[in-house]
């Protein structure tokens, strides 16, 4: 009886010492038979009670050697498959790899041709002027000399707000004017840029929000002369020392008399063909000697003061700066396009 027993712990030593785990899982197979919690050694101990106790000492060291024979071959086989990497480590950082470019913006082409503005304006005397966006009728339309139902409303298809006639977005930065001239004592001299809507088709030459630089110029003895001085100046500093202008006769219901001005182009590239229509002549901006209603609208003496005023369009001037096409590219915000611009006019 007892041999058989020791017979049975001689055949599992062998059959531990020629086993060959030879990957990872096999390893833990053999793990499992011969040092799991439910292995096949555990069953051999019960043995102990058939072995006769001059016996009991030798099996007992049988059985150890079994077990020991079990740990040493899991571990060298363990030991040669190499310790698997821990997942929980995670990737390994390189701290030393330079970082990547940080994304630095650019200033809007609006912004570029804007600033560029104001700092012409600023040379010979005028200063900024902001004001709100969301106006009151009066200060947009009545207060410029264009009362309820006039028709020169049409021109300026406006965005009201909720149900009010009285609450509007701004059509042109005309309603400065008033807000200036209802607060200061002539001279005043200054420019208002801004943006204004219009509830017009979107099209690649028209948007329902564009961007005015206003000008306006009030004072003892304002002259026509002036005032196309003025332009001619800053036509040349924004398109080159060579520009040419033209006034034409206009209609503003704010200015007496009115002009549109346009600057030669040529019609050499597609974006000027394009801008001017095929004529080379773009149309800048609208001007006029202001009406005296509008003077006495807002509080100043007409006989005593005279005043020009002027409304520049800044993203036509953009496009022709920039090459651009199409206004709506302007606000888009789609950065493969805005990127393109530096931070220099
Ligand atoms: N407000 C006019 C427009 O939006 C431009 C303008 C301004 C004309 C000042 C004359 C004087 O078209």
């Amino acid at each position: 009886m007892s041999e058989e027993i020791f017979d049975r712990v001689k055949l599992v030593l062998g059959e531990i010492q020629s086993a060959q785990p030879s990957n990872a899982e096999e390893l833990e197979v053999f793990r499992i038979k011969y040092l799991g919690s439910k292995n096949t050694i555990k069953p051999l101990f019960a043995e102990m009670r058939h072995i006769p106790n001059e016996q009991k000492k030798e099996f007992g060291q049988k059985l150890n050697e079994l077990k020991q024979a079990a740990e040493s071959k899991h571990q060298s086989v363990k030991d040669s498959l190499g310790t698997p990497q821990k997942s929980s480590a995670g990737p390994s950082i390189d701290m030393t790899v330079p970082a990547g470019d940080l994304n630095i913006g650019s200033r809007h082409p609006v912004s570029l041709v804007l600033n560029h503005m104001i700092e012409v304006f600023a040379r010979i005397g005028f200063s900024v002027a902001e004001d709100r966006e969301i106006e009151d009728d009066w200060h947009n339309f009545t207060a410029m000399n264009t009362p309820p139902h006039h028709p020169a409303r049409d021109m300026q298809d406006t965005f009201y707000l909720k149900d009010s006639t009285s609450e509007l977005l701004r059509t042109h930065t005309s309603s400065v004017q008033a807000r200036m001239m209802t607060a200061h004592e002539p001279p005043i001299r200054i420019i208002a840029p801004g943006r204004v809507f219009r509830n017009e088709t979107i099209s690649a030459r028209s948007h329902c929000q564009f961007h005015q630089v206003e000008g306006l110029y009030v004072d003892e003895g304002v002259s026509f002369a002036d005032m196309k001085q003025t332009l001619l100046y800053f036509a040349k500093e924004m398109y080159g020392a060579e520009t040419k202008i033209r006034l034409r006769p206009s209609y503003f219901p704010f200015t007496e008399p009115s002009a549109e001005m346009d600057v030669w182009l040529g019609t050499e590239t597609t974006t000027a063909k394009k801008l001017t229509k095929g004529t080379g002549w773009l149309e800048v901006l609208g001007c006029g000697m202001i009406d005296p209603n509008v003077l006495d609208n807002c509080g100043i003496d007409s006989k005593l003061y005279s005043g020009y005023a002027f409304g520049i369009g800044i993203e036509r001037s953009a496009m022709q700066k920039y090459n651009i096409s199409d206004i709506r590219m302007l606000f888009e915000n789609d950065n493969r396009f805005l990127s393109q611009f530096s931070s220099a006019f």
